[in-house]
């Protein structure tokens, strides 16, 4: 059993390990994240699993969780990667993960990265424009090698979910309308072999609670994918993007490996079983994962409210401020009660607002913020002179590795420099 829960005694544990006794033992100061290796491993295999004999590769996208305990781990799964920059790509290369199952996603990718995204033969690059098509072409000629290009497809669909986190939609800044995808294969059969044709690719957000959105753009793809049936050299691979939602708190009812299962059938039903599938999901494979571990600072008491102040900001985790996102926030040492409190964090804005959460009648010395192992310390910032965390990486309930803070002296260092 690994993840986050409680104990007997009600602590807040990460695998079977109270999370007191790993902050004591990491000797950090708090804010400080935990992740749980193990529960991640055991996620790539669940979301593996779904995919039966299929064959086919799951592109964990970096940007969820860049860690390098965190991609190590999920290599040694088997998974591959999608990157959206040559940092990351250096990342999923760096922690093993071989070139043929890394594809390069991003609508503004610089000369720079396409040059290197070129000369590691990535699995592809997955193009959002006709107009990136041309300049990959021309990356290509100039370095004297064929670029491996996916075309990214906007299937124009509105998904169930944030503004900031859909981007299948016809106003969107990422992939190739269904109007443009004849121009986009134009520009690949007219590149005199510059660009070799690999791939389809849709991502049609994030959060996803059911599997029909998901094939709604999967068939789309699979459309064009018959279309292009008879060109030679064939497709190689069909990618139904990530986007699979995590259960912060109000319940889930499909687990990624659904997805997996969904789009095998799909692709069975429509006789492009010979295809390798690629999904891209980032958030499911670790949001669950990791926890942030605040301190209270103070509490604070007026005529019809009572905050607690804890010393982790929007900076640390902004998900709440951006998305209205709400992570649980609960006390490190005993299970959730009543009252509840309204948690803020230090930093000077109305938004540093993690929202009401059941800390009891007693104020707790210590918070966990639960579900913060995606896209929360790989969106932090230095705002208001706070140094990134410290990140804390577990096997078996015990620390195998920590990745210290920079400090705020280096904050001070670097602005006095500037
Ligand atoms: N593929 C592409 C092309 C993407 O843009 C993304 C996420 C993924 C895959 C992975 O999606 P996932 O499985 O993690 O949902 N910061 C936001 C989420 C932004 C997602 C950006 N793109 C959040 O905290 O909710």
């Amino acid at each position: 059993m690994y993840g986050f829960r409680r104990n007997a005694q009600g602590q807040a544990c990460l695998s079977a390990t109270p999370l007191s006794q790993l902050l004591a033992q990491s000797g950090l100061e708090t804010p400080a994240y935990f992740y749980d290796l193990d529960a991640i491993a055991e996620e790539a295999r669940a979301l593996i699993g779904g995919y039966g004999s299929v064959r086919h590769v799951v592109a964990y996208a970096v940007k969820a969780n860049s860690a390098g305990s965190v991609v190590r781990t999920l290599a040694a799964e088997g998974t591959g990667a999608d990157v959206v920059s040559a940092a990351e790509l250096e990342v999923a290369v760096g922690t093993g993960i071989p070139a043929e199952k890394i594809v390069m996603s991003g609508v503004a990718k610089t000369d720079r990265e396409l040059d290197l995204a070129i000369a590691s033969r990535l699995l592809a690059i997955q193009a959002e424009s006709v107009e990136e098509l041309f300049r990959i072409a021309t990356r290509a000629r100039s370095l004297g090698r064929q670029a491996r290009v996916a075309l990214r497809l906007n299937p124009g669909i509105e998904i169930e979910s944030h503004a900031h986190i859909s981007t299948g939609h016809d106003k969107a800044k990422f992939g190739i309308a269904r109007a443009d995808v004849g121009r986009a294969f134009e520009a690949i059969d007219g590149s005199d072999g510059a660009l070799l044709a690999v791939g389809l690719s849709t991502h049609v957000g994030s959060m996803l609670t059911e599997v029909a959105p998901y094939l709604t753009s999967a068939k789309h793809v699979c459309d064009v994918a018959r279309a292009r049936r008879d060109r030679s050299p064939p497709l190689e691979y069909l990618n139904f993007g990530g986007g699979f939602g995590i259960d912060y708190g109000s319940g889930r009812g499909v687990r990624p490996a659904d997805f997996a299962r969904a789009a095998v059938e799909l692709l069975r039903a429509q006789d492009l079983a010979d295809l390798m599938l690629l999904c891209e999901p980032g958030r499911s494979m670790v949001g669950a994962h990791g926890v942030l571990v605040a301190r209270v600072v103070q509490s604070k008491v007026s005529a019809d409210q009572q905050w607690v102040m804890i010393d982790a900001g929007m900076n640390d985790l902004i998900r709440p401020a951006l998305y209205g996102a709400k992570h649980r926030v609960e006390p490190l040492e005993c299970e959730p009660s009543a009252p509840a409190w309204r948690v803020v964090g230090p930093v000077c804005e109305s938004s540093d607002d993690f929202g009401e959460h059941p800390l009891g009648s007693r104020v707790p010395e210590a918070v966990v913020i639960r579900d913060a192992g995606a896209y929360s310390f790989t969106m932090a910032s230095e705002y208001n002179g706070r140094a990134l965390t410290a990140e804390v990486f577990l096997k078996q309930g015990v620390i195998t590795n920590i990745s210290p803070s920079p400090g705020a002296a280096a904050w001070v260092e670097r602005r006095l420099r500037a």
